[in-house]
């Protein structure tokens, strides 16, 4: 199941819109057998970037989709780990369970966490009832 994932994120990390940073970005999530992916695109205005991840999950709910299953994400060759502002989006769709495998342009799983070892104690949906 994992390979469609990372076949999905190395493709959407070719697509990466990184002209400044030159850190090119893909993810790829699956909620409900579906795939979703997303790049990174960045901005003459450096703020407005927006991260891989944050593409995928645009991608997934404008599908209907709630609920991230797995999750994968490649940048360079050390484990991409999501920015703290994604694991806060992550969160809004994924249980603490949730796997996050970081993986290398090459395509090998480098690390593993769940979404509850990148962001423990978090604030989430449940905290508003
Ligand atoms: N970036 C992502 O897309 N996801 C991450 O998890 C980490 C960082 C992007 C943002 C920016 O375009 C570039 O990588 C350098 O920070």
């Amino acid at each position: 199941m994992i390979q469609e994932l990372i076949r999905e994120a190395l493709e959407a990390r070719s697509r990466a819109y990184a002209p400044y940073s030159r850190f090119q970005v893909g993810a790829a999530l699956r909620c409900e057998g579906v795939v979703h992916s997303g790049c990174n695109v960045e901005n003459a205005a450096y703020p407005l970037g927006t991260c891989a991840e944050a593409g995928a999950i645009a991608s997934m709910v404008r599908a209907g989709g709630r609920r991230i299953e797995e999750i994968v994400v490649v940048g360079g060759d050390a484990p991409c780990t999501p920015c703290g502002g994604c694991r806060q989006k992550l969160r809004e769709f994924g249980l603490p369970d949730l796997r996050v495998h970081m993986i290398s342009p090459k395509g090998d799983v480098l690390l593993t966490r769940t979404l509850a070892e990148l962001l423990p104690d978090a604030f989430g949906p449940d905290h508003l009832g």
